[in-house]
């Protein structure tokens, strides 16, 4: 059913009912694989949140997703990616008329301020050489009540949508739009994917503290530059900030 609706239907797609984490059955297909495969699974024993967190991942309630992208270019080139996802996720959620959507740099997806959908990019290769991308999101669809326990305040897609929803072709869209915006990516780098970031951009003038190592930092977020670090306007001046260094949230 999601072959059908996909626009280039010779996507390795891998079914699975339970893994213990989609990014890792990716990882293991290292070097087997084309860009753009996908391993999606009903569950997750093991699913894998950033920053070391786990990510709660009951039966048939989110999409649990994992694309594979073999990149050509630097680390350094690729320091947008995983802003790319995030634009990715949040225009399908768009096109599917989920309004305010929200991105929280560098790439959690909220709508009306409560998050839907998370991503967890993994990397792997060597300085230098070709970089091995492994692009995980965690799409919620319909969570059980059990996701009381996730601690921040959450919403899913049948909620918003607040009725039924077609799995198949939301998943579908999810991995055309995923293919469209890192084939696009691949070939022009993150200025042009910039503007659309930007027109979601959740923390925008918005006061905020950050949390790096031990120190916190308050300022006004000030959107983020060409290479998807965050900009911080802080009382000594404005500093920059890469993903994985810093978590941070709105005051
Ligand atoms: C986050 O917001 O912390 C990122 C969550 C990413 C979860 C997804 S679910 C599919 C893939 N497999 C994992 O183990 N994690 C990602």
């Amino acid at each position: 059913h999601i072959k059908h609706h996909l626009h280039r239907p010779d996507t390795p797609l891998n079914l699975h009912h339970v893994v213990g984490s989609t990014n890792d059955i990716i990882k293991q297909q290292i070097g087997h694989w084309p860009s753009g495969a996908v391993c999606l699974a009903e569950a997750q024993t093991a699913g894998r949140g950033r920053q070391g967190k786990s990510w709660l991942s009951p039966f048939a309630s989110s999409l649990y997703l994992s694309m594979y992208w073999n990149f050509t270019l630097g680390y350094q080139q690729i320091s947008g990616l995983s802003l790319v996802v995030g634009v990715a996720i949040a225009s399908t959620l768009k096109r599917l008329n989920i309004n305010n959507v929200g991105l929280k740099w560098p790439n959690d997806v909220y709508v009306n301020g409560k998050k839907i959908a998370g991503v967890l990019v993994e990397l792997e290769g060597q300085v230098g050489g070709e970089c091995h991308a492994i692009i995980g999101t965690g799409l919620n669809i319909r969570l059980p009540q059990q996701a009381e326990q996730i601690d921040q305040p959450w919403t899913d897609v049948a909620n918003e949508l607040s009725g039924e929803v077609d799995r198949n072709q939301l998943c579908a869209n999810l991995i055309n739009e995923l293919q469209r915006c890192l084939t696009d990516f691949e070939a022009r780098g993150f200025t042009p994917l910039l503007e659309q970031w930007r027109a979601f951009d959740y923390l925008a003038d918005q006061p905020v503290s950050l949390l790096a190592g031990q120190q916190v930092i308050e300022g006004v977020a000030r959107g983020v530059n060409n290479q998807g670090a965050l900009l911080i306007d802080t009382p000594s001046g404005q500093r920059t900030f890469y993903g994985g260094e810093v978590s941070v949230r709105r005051r």
